[in-house]
Parts: C-alpha cells; structure tokens; sequence
C-alpha cells in the first residue's frame, strides 16, 4: 500500500518524508488556504521535496476552466496529477485529460457509481472520502471494499486512493481490504508509529543495560 500525506503544510511534508515512507501528497483548496500561501508555489515546492504524485486541485468548476487550470498545473512538474470534483464537467475534463496521457484524481467521491464513472473517465486515482461518510453515520469503510470489489472485478487500473482518513484503524481496514493508497493527515502517521508498549520496552532495555554496560 502506497502513503500519501494529505497537508500542504511544507514543515510537515519535509519531516514526514524524511522517514523514506511517503509515496505522494495531495492538497485541496482548504488545505491550501490553510497555509495562506500560493497554490502555485506550494505545490513546487512540494515536487522538490517528495517524488512522487502530487495532487493539487482545480478551481474552475466549468469544463473549459478545468482543462485550462490543468494544462497550467502540469507545466509546474511532471509529477503532478490533476484533481479534478466529482461532476458532470470534471467527468468530461477526466476524459479529455486522461486520453491525453495527464494523470487525473477524481476527488469528493462517495458512492460506488461515481467511482465507476472516474474508473469510466479514464481517472489514474479515484479518492473516496470515507472519514466524510462517517461523520453522516455511513459506514466510509463499506466504499472502499466496494469500489476495489468492482475494479477487481473487471481488472480496472484506476488506483483507490483512500481519502478523508481520520485516523489508523482506517488505514489498517483499507490496506485488509487491498486498496492502493491511503492519503492521511500527519497527525495520523504520528499515531501509525507510536505505541506505548514500544516505549515502555525501550525504557527497560536502556535500564537494564546502564547496569552492565561497564562490565569488560
Ligand atoms: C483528499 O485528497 C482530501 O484532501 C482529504 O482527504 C479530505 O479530507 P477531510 O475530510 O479530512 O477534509
């Protein structure tokens, strides 16, 4: 399963990648905004950082604003990938765009269909957002076993990207079920590696060892 970080928070990314587990990012207009700094900018200065998919998100909601902001975007660094709204205009600019060879994640999906549809488009990654479904009592986890089910299926090679993850049990179940990807918070990579039980031993270790440790 491939990690992604999901922050366009640079202090972050730099951090995070250096422990040699982060595949790719993806950034959204809020996580952007949160920054308060230029989408632009940010996201080259993401590419030096990690080498590997980076998504950064239209604005444009109309079909031709779509194609014109993504061609813009993949003049930044070839390891961009356009994030494109579930809706009938990012359908058609999935299809326009993946036919031409430019990587594609259709993003704010919530249902099977419209990953069949991303899937249909042409989409490289299809981002259900589960942490999203079950802030409404669905269960998030429900898509994502459905969505690979379905590409499983018929050997579909958009990739699942899991979104909207809140924390690691839901990186653990997406990784069971067999999905590509899951993009989380920092937040949830720092629970990921901490266990009090890893230091309560390594405590111990270092204890016992101070008592031998000049014994020739
Ligand atoms: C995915 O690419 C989105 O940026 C993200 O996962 C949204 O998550 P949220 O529901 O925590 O905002």
């Amino acid at each position: 399963m491939q990690f992604f970080l999901d922050t366009a928070n640079l202090e972050s990314i730099k951090k995070y990648a250096s422990w040699g587990v982060v595949d790719g990012v993806t950034t959204n207009p809020s996580l952007i905004a949160k920054e308060g700094v230029s989408l632009e900018s940010r996201i080259k200065e993401i590419t030096e950082v990690v080498d590997g998919p980076i998504s950064s998100e239209v604005i444009a909601t109309d079909y031709d604003g779509m194609i014109s902001q993504a061609r813009e975007y993949v003049k930044w660094h070839k390891n961009i990938y356009i994030k494109l709204p579930m809706t009938e205009d990012g359908l058609r600019a999935c299809k326009t765009l993946s036919s031409e060879g430019i990587h594609t994640n259709v993003t704010l999906v919530f249902s099977p269909g419209q990953a069949l549809l991303a899937a249909k488009a042409g989409a490289t990654l299809v981002s259900p957002f589960i942490g999203r479904l079950d802030d409404i009592s669905h269960e998030g986890m429900e898509l994502i076993a459905e969505i690979v089910e379905m590409y499983t299926n018929y050997g579909i090679e958009t990739k699942v990207l899991v979104a909207s993850i809140r924390h690691p049990r839901h990186v653990i179940d997406a990784a069971r079920i067999g999905a590509d990807i899951a993009t989380m918070p920092p937040e949830v990579l720092d629970k990921l590696i901490n266990h009090p039980l890893t230091d309560k031993g390594l405590e111990k270790f270092l204890a016992d060892w101070e008592k031998v440790k000049d014994l020739q």
